[in-house]
């Protein structure tokens, strides 16, 4: 779906996550000795259950100071042996999908709504809302000017009042910590072509979107 015109939703009072206030030197070095202590922190929980079906928490991947921020929903069983996000076949679709716009996109990272794996793969709210505080940390000390949540549970969680996901992938919004950009998640376009077909052309319009220079303008 092609991304036209100015985003949708509402500027909302709160400093978005990507005005980088400061960022000199000082500043990145305090900022990455946090993000390694939240990791730290995030390893060792024990605040929900999942955390006892967990092999391990998986927190974090990429550019300490990245320009954007794919979120995804929570770990599956590759990224739960592993300790890393978006290493399954998922993980592959995003990879692919970033390589595609990478001189749009820039420094990335990529992290999930939960940090550790869910029995069955179920997405589970009542952790997602124990796990919250560890995302707001995240994206406080990384700072990226763009959001991009993949698929519904991860738009919900970083804007409520969006659109379902299928209105709102592959259109830029503006969110409660700034601007968004959704995609479908990866998954779900593993699964059907129609939906392949909707994410290669959603990450079309977020690579054609980021080459207008509009992100700059927000
Ligand atoms: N799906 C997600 O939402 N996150 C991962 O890390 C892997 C699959």
């Amino acid at each position: 779906m092609p991304s036209e015109g100015a985003p949708q939703g509402q500027r909302k009072g709160a400093a978005p996550p990507g005005r980088r206030p400061g960022g000199g030197r000082g500043d990145r070095r305090t900022r990455h000795a946090a993000l390694a202590q939240l990791a730290e922190e995030i390893r060792a929980c024990t605040r929900c259950p999942l955390a006892h079906h967990r092999q391990q928490a998986v927190v974090y991947r990429g550019s300490l100071s990245p320009r954007v921020v794919f979120v995804g929903e929570a770990p599956g069983a590759a990224e739960d042996r592993e300790g890393i996000p978006f290493v399954g076949r998922s993980g592959k679709l995003l990879d692919d999908a970033i390589a595609r716009i990478a001189p749009e996109l820039g420094s990335f990272g990529v992290l999930n709504v939960l940090k550790c794996r869910p029995p069955r793969n179920r997405f589970d709210l009542v952790a997602a809302r124990t796990c919250r505080p560890y995302l707001d940390r995240q994206l406080a000390l990384l700072r990226p000017r763009l959001l991009v949540p993949l698929g519904a549970r991860a738009l919900a969680t970083v804007d409520p009042d969006a659109p379902r996901i299928l209105s709102s992938a592959g259109s830029p919004r503006y969110g409660p910590t700034g601007p968004l950009f959704p995609l479908l998640h990866p998954a779900a376009a593993l699964r059907s072509r129609r939906l392949r077909e909707r994410w290669d052309s959603d990450v079309t319009a977020l690579g054609v979107w980021l080459a207008s220079g509009a992100l700059e303008t927000l």
